[in-house]
């Protein structure tokens, strides 16, 4: 498959963690410590209510802002939920969709996650769709299936153009907040295995093209190693992205 250019992305998703204040005080650490890199997207995923500060902060640097879950419906009577308008309208260029924690134990399903990056790219935000395998599934020698399950399932059935503006990103579940990095080598299989998907179920432009983030337990000190891959396009990154130092820290030895 051509080794065509992918610009890197590294994102930070900050989960369940993280006040207005909190958010502001990140960025005003943060900032400066990324302001002379140009060469990758930076997203950070605050939680909904710190989103409009989120915007805010980053007003006037390359970093976007992205939601970490969005509903597919317009309006309606959809309690606890949050349309794709409304991210737009708050400042969101992206949001992450089908996050393991939300597949485990919120019941998101692939016909969800694709309902949702249908409405997504229908409103003009990126989403970032996650896969990626239990532990007992990658015991069971399943982690291609299951990756291609997810995958198929999820994303399989956008238009082409659609498909050209999504990001995935593989994160095995065994892997995430545990401390337990996949080896580059592992990582950089499955990417290749998805890309290979990507050929199957569009071309192999398409597949050329697509952006595979690499996410569960990076941090600064693996990095280096994960970077040196070239199937990884770039990082989603939880707990390390809720310190500025080491998520900036993540940002620039990537770029470098
Ligand atoms: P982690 O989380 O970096 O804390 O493992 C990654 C993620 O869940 O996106």
């Amino acid at each position: 498959m051509s080794q065509q250019k992918r610009r890197r992305v590294i994102a930070g998703n900050w989960k369940m963690f993280k006040n207005q204040a909190d958010t502001r005080a990140f960025f005003s650490a943060f900032n400066p410590l990324v302001a002379s890199v140009q060469d990758c997207d930076i997203v950070i995923a605050p939680t909904f209510t710190s989103l409009s500060a989120a915007v805010e902060a980053a007003k006037g640097t390359h970093i976007a802002i992205s939601a970490q879950d969005v509903y597919w419906e317009k309006e309606g009577a959809f309690t606890g939920e949050i349309s794709t308008a409304m991210l737009v309208e708050a400042g969101c260029r992206y949001t992450l969709i089908g996050h393991s924690e939300r597949r485990q134990f919120f019941g998101e399903t692939n016909e969800t996650v694709f309902k949702k990056t249908k409405a997504a790219l229908a409103a003009g935000l990126i989403p970032i769709v996650c896969i990626g395998e239990m532990l007992a599934y990658r015991e069971a020698g399943r982690t291609e299936n299951i990756c291609q399950t997810q995958f198929h399932g999820s994303v399989g059935a956008l238009t082409p153009e659609e498909f050209s503006r999504i990001l995935i990103a593989y994160e095995p579940v065994w892997a995430i907040g545990t401390g337990r990095t996949a080896t580059p080598e592992i990582a950089s299989a499955v990417h290749k295995f998805v890309r290979h998907c990507a050929a199957e179920m569009f071309d192999a432009g398409h597949a050329a093209a697509l952006r595979i983030l690499y996410g569960g337990s990076v941090k600064p000190d693996n990095i280096q190693g994960l970077m040196a891959q070239v199937e990884l396009d770039g990082v989603l990154v939880g707990g390390a992205s809720l310190d500025p130092n080491s998520f900036a820290k993540i940002v620039k030895d990537w770029t470098r």
